[in-house]
């Protein structure tokens, strides 16, 4: 009787230790732009690092493309527990905290050094907690590049944009931004944008070198001022319910993995820059427009009050503390 009991319970537990071993934590990033972007190409190296080092443990899927989720409807889903990982523009972040609006002031920043500056200041560090009280951890910033005008008749000076329909954002700065111009900003997905300029329900958009030529904007858009008028930068997010609850080592080793995968879209964003900007000057299908320093300084005469219009918002130390990192 007694060897009987042991053999069942051997059994059991060589039936149960196969079943017993806990499946892999999923992790489902989603984002809206190709693969072949700075993003894109951080997302596929995040998942290539953690499948070498989490094998068994840790499973990323990555959905390019706004395949799995727009946008405006990703950081809900973060919070639903629907997705896990995302890395949403800065400027999609509004209904979720004003500080990172920051990062939308035209002409606020010279270049993406001086984003790296500002990033790497306390000030900059310190708003990947921006969003915590809203159940958002930030886990890192990645750059795309500086944006963009690309239009249907060309512009040289803020006059040239009065009664355009521009597609941006969902950001109060943006829209400011066209309004000072006046300009008709119009809040739309990424997703829409190219099927916008076709059929000439909008008469242009802001983008980086890379969205355009990415997204084929270039394609159905005759003029493209290289205005490098703002910013276009990502905070890469996840829930804090979903990090907090990952064990220490593996969230240890998740981090390790996406300041990696950050560091080389970051150098990708560099390349990316120049390489596409250039095939969209070769493509030959849309024109692109070098300002004069006068033609310029217009554009920053027009749109600098959009700062004051968001100081109480964004907060005059923040605005302080960036202009500090274009020295
Ligand atoms: C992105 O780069 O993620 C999209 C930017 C946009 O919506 O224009």
């Amino acid at each position: 009787m007694r060897f009987l009991v042991s053999a069942v319970a051997l059994s059991v537990f060589l039936l149960a230790g196969p079943l017993a071993q806990a499946d892999p934590i999923k992790i489902k990033f989603s984002h809206v732009v190709a693969v072949n972007t700075p993003k894109g190409q951080m997302a596929e190296k995040f998942k290539e690092l953690v499948d070498q080092r989490l094998a068994g443990k840790v499973e990323v899927e990555v959905f390019p493309n706004a395949q799995l989720f727009g946008d405006n409807k990703v950081l809900e889903a973060l919070l639903l527990g629907d997705v896990q990982l995302a890395a949403p523009a800065l400027s999609k972040f509004q209904k979720y905290t004003k500080s990172l609006q920051l990062y939308d002031l035209p002409f606020l920043f010279k270049n993406i050094k001086a984003v790296d500056n500002f990033m790497a200041s306390d000030a900059g560090k310190n708003m990947l907690t921006a969003t915590q009280k809203k159940g958002l951890v930030g886990l890192g910033f990645l750059h795309n590049g500086m944006k963009q005008l690309s239009s249907s008749s060309p512009m040289r000076v803020p006059e040239d944009a009065a009664g355009m329909k521009f597609r941006i954002m969902t950001s109060d700065v943006l829209a400011a931004q066209f309004q000072a111009v006046k300009a008709s900003p119009q809040k739309k997905p990424f997703s829409e944008v190219f099927t916008l300029l076709q059929t000439k329900a909008i008469d242009g958009q802001e983008n980086t070198w890379s969205n355009i030529f990415s997204k084929k904007f270039f394609e159905v858009q005759e003029y493209i001022t290289e205005s490098d008028h703002g910013y276009l930068g990502y905070m890469v997010v996840t829930s804090t319910e979903f990090w907090n609850g990952l064990p220490d080592d593996i969230r240890t080793e998740v981090q390790k993995a996406l300041d990696e995968a950050i560091a080389f879209g970051n150098k990708v964003a560099l390349e990316k820059d120049t390489e596409d900007k250039q095939a969209i000057v070769d493509s030959g299908r849309s024109k692109v427009i070098e300002l004069t320093a006068d033609e310029r300084a217009k554009w920053v005469e027009a749109m600098k009050p959009v700062w004051k219009q968001f100081e109480g918002d964004i907060g005059k130390d923040l605005i302080d503390a960036a202009l500090k990192s274009n020295m």
